[in-house]
């Protein structure tokens, strides 16, 4: 029941060659990249929201710097991303406009809020984390700019990883006090964080035809389950304790037996019912409201340039 070029397309990606802009692609190709690429983008720019409330705050200056440079880092990834999904035929003022309406998603994690240093330590550790393992195969994804993207995106993302885990290091090995942070830190971040690959993969609606695709390369749980096999050595380094009775190593299968997230707090909160939902969008909606004149000054500034040339 495939077309010719339907069948053509998906030869080309079982070769793992790359699609380009200009190739033919299924239009449901194409919305899903919109849809995910979009999704992507949105949420490194909603993910600057959480950190850059410490900046002012930072404990020294060395890491204000650091963080400073960071959340910058994420606007850059956006950016990225962002000219990725225009080359599909969608324009980054078309993707805001689904943003700020509501009607497109960001990461469900940045609907959490950051309650002290402690959460800037634990957001760099698990949540950059776990975007990375998301992030790595996302680099031989099918879609060449997509794919480009990601190679960047992965180099930054992992020195994110590591000056969270570095924060971590600092309050586990510091005061009762600090220790005390950085435990509750993890208690709240470790669920959010294992939500962020997705529901389960028998709720993924998208999964089976991403895959063929090579739009995502593992599923959801895969994933998840590797996320976890990577993290529980890192806690047990830092001395901190993984909030999950039923974690333990399981020998037959190789990998870590773990308690899911609870499911419907994770369907609530990409429905808009999260803890900072109506903030984050406040935020957005503010900034692109207080951008206006800029936008409007470089419009009429390119109009006079046009007109001065064609004149
Ligand atoms: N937060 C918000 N929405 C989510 C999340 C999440 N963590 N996980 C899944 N969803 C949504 C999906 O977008 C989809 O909704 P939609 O049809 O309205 O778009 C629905 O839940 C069902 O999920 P899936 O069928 O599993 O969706 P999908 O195949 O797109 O897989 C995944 C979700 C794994 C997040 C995928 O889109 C992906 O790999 N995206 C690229 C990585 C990314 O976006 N990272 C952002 C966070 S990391 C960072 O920015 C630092």
């Amino acid at each position: 029941e495939m077309s010719d070029e339907e069948r053509n397309f998906q030869d080309r990606v079982d070769r793992d060659e790359k699609i380009e802009p200009k190739d033919w692609m299924p239009d449901d190709y194409r919305a899903t990249l919109i849809r995910q690429i979009g999704q992507h983008a949105h949420s490194e720019i909603v993910g600057q929201l959480p950190e850059g409330n410490w900046i002012t705050r930072a404990p020294t200056l060395e890491r204000k710097a650091i963080l400073l440079a960071k959340v910058q880092d994420e606007a850059g990834h956006g950016l990225y991303l962002y000219c990725a999904a225009e080359t599909l035929g969608v324009t980054r003022d078309e993707l805001t406009q689904e943003l700020l309406s509501g009607r497109m998603k960001y990461s469900s994690i940045f609907n959490y809020p950051t309650l002290n240093w402690a959460d800037i330590g634990a957001v760099g550790w698990l949540v950059d984390g776990a975007a990375i393992m998301n992030q790595v195969p996302l680099q031989r994804t099918s879609y060449g700019p997509y794919s480009r993207a990601m190679i960047r995106i992965c180099k930054e993302e992992s020195f994110h990883q590591r000056q969270g885990y570095d924060i971590m290091m600092k309050m586990a090995q510091g005061t009762e006090a600090q220790r005390r942070m950085a435990q509750d830190a993890l208690n709240r971040f470790w669920y959010p964080s294992l939500m962020m690959f997705g529901p389960s993969d028998k709720d993924s609606v998208h999964s089976t035809q991403s895959l063929a695709w090579k739009i995502k390369i593992d599923t959801n749980d895969e994933l998840r389950q590797r996320f976890v096999d990577q993290t529980v050595p890192q806690a047990n380094y830092l001395g901190l304790t993984i909030p999950d009775e039923n974690l333990k190593w399981n020998e037959e299968r190789g990998a870590h037996d773990f308690s899911e997230p609870d499911w419907t707090e994770f369907f609530n909160v990409i429905k808009g019912k999260g803890p900072c939902n109506v903030e984050r969008m406040e935020a957005r909606v503010k900034a692109w409201e207080d951008g206006a004149w800029v936008r409007d000054g470089l419009m009429a500034h390119a109009r006079k340039k046009t007109a001065a040339r064609t004149a």
